[in-house]
């Protein structure tokens, strides 16, 4: 017999289902709570909200395990590139060499933007940040592309899937580009993906300029890692957003504006201006350890605690090895990445980590990467977004496949004024 739990209500005792995922995870089912009890349930931060049923990635916070589609993201970030992760995630499973190779040549095909959105960028102040221009260009694709909007037509969605997967990363560049003042590279569609990107980056119209393959298979592994993470902030909002049934490209600009908040992919940037100021201030990692402790001060040890992983997570522990591998491959003696090391040791030891099991997460390490490979850090979270994209269309996807979709529409309790009558202005 199906498992329930019963919940009593002042008199009233009602049964509720229990869902059980295939990872053993269970959830109480409550749609029926409020037609039942009048009640609904409150959670703020949703730390205890399941807002779906998701067969994508699986987490365990307390184990630190993540796999996506079953896979551990141990033997994808060993095994796989990021371009068959990303049709894992969005396709359900790893394609084989023919389906790779269509979907790369569809990707590459799709690379090019619009002339036009050399103005667009053109517009944009120089110091517009690059999570800001990227949002509003993810956006203005929708401007570009009016043929492929019905979220409703499986031909229009798979083109709008595969022309934001090949033009984010053009986008990213343009963003930069525009933001240090030098002429936009087109993509240059005989490098592969993230080849492509950096040589749109770092390359420019004067010079001849080769792709490190350390470089890029160091991005490639950060992409990976990133490429979804269940329903975390940016990607509830893209499924929030885009269960109004507004077109893919306005759901995904919303995704990344979630993204760009310090408190979630923002913080890579956060973490290296954080190393910076230790290092620029001549503080010791002690020093600043007892400051994001205060109460009295707002600093936080960026790039440590996560929502959901208690032990550790696990795509930290992969970076940071990846972190020693690539500087010692490049040859860069990272002062910051000595300062990460230190403030790790000290906090993984402090009674304040380790009481609130706060450990490092995917960002303390990520930022010491690009930083190593010439990316400046307010292209951080840009970067994050390239490789986040895949997860978001996934989730995007799943949710209008999903038999019981409707629209995301949280309840509230009201704790404003009760009835109140209206008071005309001369005796307010
Ligand atoms: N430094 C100092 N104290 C911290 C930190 C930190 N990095 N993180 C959490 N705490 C404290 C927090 O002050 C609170 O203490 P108390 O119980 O005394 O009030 C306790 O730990 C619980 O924290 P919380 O903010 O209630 O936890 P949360 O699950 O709501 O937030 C978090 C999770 C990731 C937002 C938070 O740990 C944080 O702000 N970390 C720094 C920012 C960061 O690295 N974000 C990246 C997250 S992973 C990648 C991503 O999402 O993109």
């Amino acid at each position: 017999m199906a498992e329930s739990a019963e919940l009593r209500v002042g008199d009233q005792t009602v049964e509720l289902p229990v869902v059980e995922g295939s990872e053993g995870e269970r959830a109480i089912d409550i749609s029926e709570l409020r037609a039942q009890t009048g009640c609904i349930t409150l959670d703020p931060g949703f730390a205890n909200t399941g807002s779906c049923q998701s067969g994508i990635t699986f987490i365990d916070g307390e184990r630190g395990v993540l796999q996506y589609r079953g896979i551990p993201i141990e033997e994808l970030a060993e095994k796989a590139t990021f371009l068959e992760v990303a049709y894992l995630l969005v396709y359900g499973k790893l394609p084989d060499k023919e389906q790779l190779e269509y979907y790369r040549e569809s990707i590459r095909y799709h690379t090019m933007i619009h002339e036009d959105f050399r103005s667009f960028f053109g517009a944009l102040p120089k110091d517009a940040h690059p999570m800001a221009a990227c949002s509003c260009a993810v956006g203005a694709l929708a401007t570009f592309y009016p043929d492929s909007l019905d979220p409703r037509d499986p031909r229009q969605v798979e083109v709008s899937i595969h022309r934001l997967i090949a033009k984010l990363p053009t986008l990213v560049a343009y963003a930069y580009k525009h933001s240090i003042g030098q002429p936009a590279m087109y993509p240059r569609n005989s490098l592969r993906y993230v080849a492509n990107l950096l040589y749109m980056m770092f390359g420019n119209p004067c010079e001849e300029y080769d792709v490190d393959p350390v470089v890029a298979k160091a991005l490639d592994l950060q992409f990976i890692l990133h490429a979804d993470h269940e329903q975390n902030c940016s990607t509830s909002s893209v499924r929030l957003v885009g269960s109004s049934m507004v077109n893919l490209f306005a759901a995904i600009s919303a995704g990344i504006n979630a993204l760009w908040g310090p408190l979630h992919g923002g913080a890579n940037a956060e973490v290296i201006d954080m190393l910076a100021a230790i290092r620029d201030e001549g503080m010791s990692g002690r020093q600043f350890v007892e400051r994001a402790k205060s109460r009295n001060d707002t600093s936080r040890l960026m790039g440590f605690g996560h929502r959901v992983y208690k032990n550790f997570d696990p795509r930290a522990k992969i970076l940071k090895k990846a972190c020693f591998d690539v500087l010692d491959k490049l040859g860069v003696h990272s002062k910051l990445l000595e300062i990460a090391v230190e403030l790790e040791e000290i906090a993984l030891k402090d009674d304040y980590f380790v009481e609130r099991r706060l450990y490092p997460n995917v960002d303390f390490y990520s930022g010491v990467i690009y930083n190593a490979i010439g990316t400046p850090s307010n292209m951080f979270t840009a970067m994050f977004a390239i490789g986040r994209l895949p997860g978001w269309i996934a989730h995007w996807a799943e949710m209008h496949a999903d038999p019981q979709f409707r629209i995301g529409r949280p309840r509230q309790i009201y704790t404003g004024r009760t009835k109140t009558a209206f008071t005309p202005i001369d005796q307010r």
